[in-house]
């Protein structure tokens, strides 16, 4: 096996499939790699998907927690582009409510997006990965995969999960040449939180102040980890939670 690294930062020729592309993170990761010369299927829920067509990026409509709209949405990439080679799992809800109130709806519509949502994807994207013997997964994981505070058990639950999965399924690809890491984001200034904040980003930005960094991150810093995770300059990084946070799974408050 080659251990050449390129110099050049580029995904010229690389075919990426982006879930969650509609707001945020996903919607900067996919700018980003679209920009550097990736295809991309750009998938979400939120019909604002397609105010992202254009040549390069084909938007598609649906529920990564549906299992054949993840097959189709693999499929697609397939028929359009002739392949896959860079999965970014990013799609991902949040709810705060203490255990004791939560109903098992609320638990499973959180585990759905976060947790099942990137298995059904990841599962989808190996198929087409394996015969190519290459493709990188990335998971957009959270300081949630490893901390918490009260309020937050489901979306804890469901990033602890991903970063398993992200840790289990590494060792399963590598053998055929894929390579499977996470993010581990800090607070991001994106929409996640408008459900419960009437000013959801104003939230964020102020949260990020706890950090050691003192400030929130702008989603555009995290899709530069999740581009250089799918690129081949991480070519040694295999089931790693590379930690984006300002520093807040560092510090002992
Ligand atoms: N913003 C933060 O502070 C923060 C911190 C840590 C981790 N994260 C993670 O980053 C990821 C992206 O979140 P964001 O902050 O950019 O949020 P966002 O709300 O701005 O964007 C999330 C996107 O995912 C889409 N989505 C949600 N559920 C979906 C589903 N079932 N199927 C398809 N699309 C769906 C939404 O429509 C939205 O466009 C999430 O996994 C989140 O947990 C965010």
């Amino acid at each position: 096996m080659s251990t050449s690294i390129s110099n050049e930062t580029t995904f010229s020729g690389k075919v990426a499939l982006v879930t969650g592309a509609a707001s945020g993170i996903g919607l900067a990761t996919t700018k980003l790699l679209h920009e550097r010369g990736a295809k991309v299927i750009a998938v979400d829920r939120s019909s604002d998907i397609e105010t992202l067509a254009r040549p390069g990026i084909v938007p598609f409509l649906a529920d990564v927690a549906e299992e054949d709209s993840v097959v189709r949405a693999v499929a697609l990439a397939i028929e359009t582009f002739g392949k896959l080679d860079i999965l970014v799992n990013n799609a991902g809800i949040i709810i705060n409510k203490p255990v004791v109130d939560m109903t098992l709806d609320d638990w499973n519509g959180i585990l759905a997006v976060n947790a099942t949502g990137a298995f059904l994807f990841s599962r989808e994207a190996m198929r087409a990965m394996i015969p190519a013997k290459q493709g990188a997964i990335v998971n957009v994981g959270s300081y949630a995969c490893y901390q918490a505070f009260p309020t937050i058990a489901a979306y804890a639950a469901s990033k602890g999960a991903l970063a398993q999965l992200t840790r289990a399924l590494s060792l399963e690809a590598i053998d055929h040449g894929i390579r499977v890491n996470a993010v581990g984001s800090g607070d991001v200034v994106t929409n996640i939180t408008n459900h419960i904040h009437a000013d959801g980003p104003g939230f964020l930005a102020e949260h990020g102040k706890n950090a050691p960094i003192k400030r929130a991150a702008q989603p555009e810093e995290i899709a530069e980890v999740i581009a250089f995770l799918a690129s081949d300059k991480a070519s040694y990084l295999v089931g790693s939670v590379v930690m984006a946070d300002g520093g807040m799974s560092v510090a002992l408050k």
